[in-house]
């Protein structure tokens, strides 16, 4: 079978759950060795689970807000994987909050994580990239980076952070043979996706509807993710750097 990250290192921030669990899923169904970096214990399950299936998943719990926490992950991704030639970005949180109810402690804490998490995390991660002569970073923005999000002001802010960061750092590290692209995944119904629009009273199964007046017809899905995040880890992408993906079934483009 063709294994596209075969001998391939790995680590995915906020793997524990989500569209980053379908990427810890996709990469080491690909052949990586992956390490789950994620706050949440609940990584460890998850780990397990993919442990059964035969695959090489192995959870670090930490807090990428911490430099601290950011180095202890990478140098345990090593320790454990014999060195490191992928890291995904992918841990964020998007609460929902128009500019006037924007608390600073809130601005803090989305800022902190989306954006401070990603650099300490990058920080932290490229001297082992180094290392290995070469690897990936994947950076998860949002499609409301480039637009007007007024309920998700800080959100919105934090993510132009991240398409920022990624032509910015992929430019410093080309030398270095390390790519550094970002993916937006559109719109995808995830358990904290479901719990944070039935704060607004809007239910699943008005999102699956929304979602079909999409111009491709559908919501997005964590797999639609992780099938953009093995290309761009891959050798398929070796000549692909500073991009930001669209996976949002066309609504850019209608
Ligand atoms: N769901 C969507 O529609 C959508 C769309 C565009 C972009 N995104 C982005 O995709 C990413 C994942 O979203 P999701 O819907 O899967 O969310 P999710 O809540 O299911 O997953 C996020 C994970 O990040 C972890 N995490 C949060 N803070 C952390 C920290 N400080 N340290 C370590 N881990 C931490 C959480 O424990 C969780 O497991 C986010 O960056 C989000 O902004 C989501």
């Amino acid at each position: 079978m063709y294994l596209p990250l075969e001998h391939k290192a790995a680590i995915v921030t906020g793997g524990a759950s989500g569209i980053g669990y379908s990427i810890v899923k996709g990469l080491a169904r690909a052949g990586a060795s992956v390490i789950i970096a994620d706050m949440n214990e609940q990584g460890a399950e998850a780990a397990e689970a993919l442990v059964q299936e035969g695959l090489n998943v192995t959870f670090v719990q930490g807090d990428i807000t911490l430099s601290a926490d950011a180095q202890r992950i990478a140098s345990k991704a090593v320790e454990h994987l014999g060195g490191l030639d992928i890291l995904v970005n992918n841990a964020g949180i998007y609460p929902r909050s128009m500019m006037q109810d924007t608390t600073e402690e809130l601005w803090d804490r989305v800022m902190s994580i989306n954006l401070k998490g990603v650099f300490l995390m990058c920080q932290a991660a490229v001297p082992w990239l180094k290392k290995r002569g070469g690897g990936a970073i994947i950076n998860m923005s949002s499609s409301h980076a480039a637009i007007g999000s007024p309920e998700l002001f800080a959100y919105a802010v934090s993510k132009g952070g991240i398409s920022t960061l990624t032509r910015n750092l992929a430019g410093a590290l080309t030398r270095d043979r390390i790519r550094v692209n970002a993916i937006n995944p559109g719109w995808v119904a995830t358990e904290r996706e479901i719990e944070v629009r039935a704060l607004d009273g809007q239910t699943y199964e008005w999102l699956v509807e929304r979602g079909k007046m999409l111009p491709l017809g559908r919501l997005q899905t964590g797999e639609d993710s992780a099938g953009v995040a093995v290309f761009l880890a891959s050798d398929h992408a070796s000549q692909i750097t500073g991009q930001i993906i669209q996976i949002d079934g066309g609504n850019e483009v209608s």
